[in-house]
């Protein structure tokens, strides 16, 4: 805090006191400065999401005032500072019987899944999931969420340990992907058919490889890039691919913040996006109270993979690069 003037919050925006906030693959681009989609003026403080009281409250934004929430930082960044400046629109209460941890380790693996296997994915009872990453911070939470579904789940992880995260959490089967082909694996299981969704957080070569087990009218949902994010540039699915495969391929965004809000923040970071289309406040809230209702009946939970202080945080971003981290990493202060 020495020698920063806490922020005044502005329309849309909360100033949060953080008790704990949590490490996001993002960070990993944006702390080497290749992730441009997010590339504020440097310097910034990094931190997508927090867990912390709303101490202050920019207009219209005041029944939020003296509440235990979990937020995201405002434009995505600055959640690893004390004082948190963050989006109303992003902000939900904590809930009940979760510790500070688990609250910070639950609203953004949990939206995202679920924003991406059902709102987007269209994810039915009976259907088979590929989901790739599966015992990272968001794939842990699709994972729960496909098997609480009546899905049957197919996890990719890069170890022996993962796997045995995943199997617990439901995963009807799991694939070392470093180890061994997980297409041939997806198309044994489905006897041939494929996959009828794929939860791709990994994007690149296994979006690619992906494509070769997607069922027809199957859908590929494309959540990240964590195998690098220079993929997020490069067009890679031809048309040939579409028509043979006759499957879709999917978009997913978690922000619930207005175009006419995060627009702003887009155009600062210089990168061009041809359309934004968030999910609407009423879209987040009927995730949230779906959410709510399966924590509640103990149906999902989320996984703290670890607890770091402050002084730790580079090198748990330096583990979550070379892909030793499950679940998420929470930053008590
Ligand atoms: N669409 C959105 O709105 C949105 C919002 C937030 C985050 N995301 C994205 O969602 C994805 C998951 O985020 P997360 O924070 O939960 O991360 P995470 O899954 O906890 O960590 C990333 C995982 O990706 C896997 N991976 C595969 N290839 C990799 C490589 N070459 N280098 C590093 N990791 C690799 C690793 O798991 P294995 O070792 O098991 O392969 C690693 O643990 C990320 O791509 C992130 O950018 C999207």
């Amino acid at each position: 805090m020495v020698g920063v003037d806490p922020a005044e919050p502005g329309p849309g925006q909360i100033l949060v006191k953080a008790r704990a906030s949590v490490l996001n693959y993002n960070e990993v681009d944006g702390c080497h400065g290749r992730y441009l989609t997010i590339n504020p003026p440097l310097p910034y403080t990094l931190g997508m999401e927090c867990v912390g009281e709303v101490i202050s409250a920019g207009p219209g934004e005041e029944a939020w005032l003296g509440r235990q929430v979990t937020s995201s930082g405002f434009g995505a960044v600055g959640a690893h500072a004390d004082l948190v400046l963050a989006s109303a629109a992003m902000t939900f209460d904590i809930p009940a019987g979760l510790t500070d941890a688990e609250a910070a380790a639950f609203f953004y693996p949990f939206h995202l899944a679920h924003l991406g296997l059902f709102e987007r994915g269209r994810l039915q009872p009976g259907e088979t999931v590929l989901v790739h990453a599966a015992a990272g911070g968001v794939g842990s939470a699709a994972v729960q969420l496909a098997v609480e579904a009546g899905a049957e789940v197919i996890a990719t992880v890069g170890n022996d340990d993962k796997a045995q995260l995943v199997r617990g959490l439901g995963a009807q089967h799991v694939v070392n992907y470093r180890a061994a082909d997980f297409v041939e694996a997806a198309l044994a299981i489905t006897e041939g058919k494929g996959v009828d969704v794929c939860f791709d957080g990994v994007g690149g070569e296994i979006m690619l490889q992906s494509l070769r087990c997607l069922a027809r009218g199957g859908r590929h949902l494309t959540v990240g890039f964590a195998s690098g994010i220079e993929a997020e540039e490069v067009p890679m699915v031809n048309g040939r691919i579409l028509c043979f495969g006759n499957f879709d391929m999917l978009g997913v965004i978690l922000a619930y913040t207005p175009p006419e809000i995060a627009g702003k923040i887009a155009g600062a970071s210089g990168m061009p996006v041809p359309r934004f289309n968030p999910p609407t406040t009423d879209i987040a809230q009927k995730v949230q109270d779906h959410l709510l209702s399966l924590l509640a009946d103990g149906k999902i939970r989320p996984i703290v993979g670890g607890e770091v202080a402050f002084e730790e945080l580079p090198q748990a971003l330096e583990a979550m690069e070379a892909r030793q981290t499950t679940g998420r990493i929470v930053l008590l202060r």
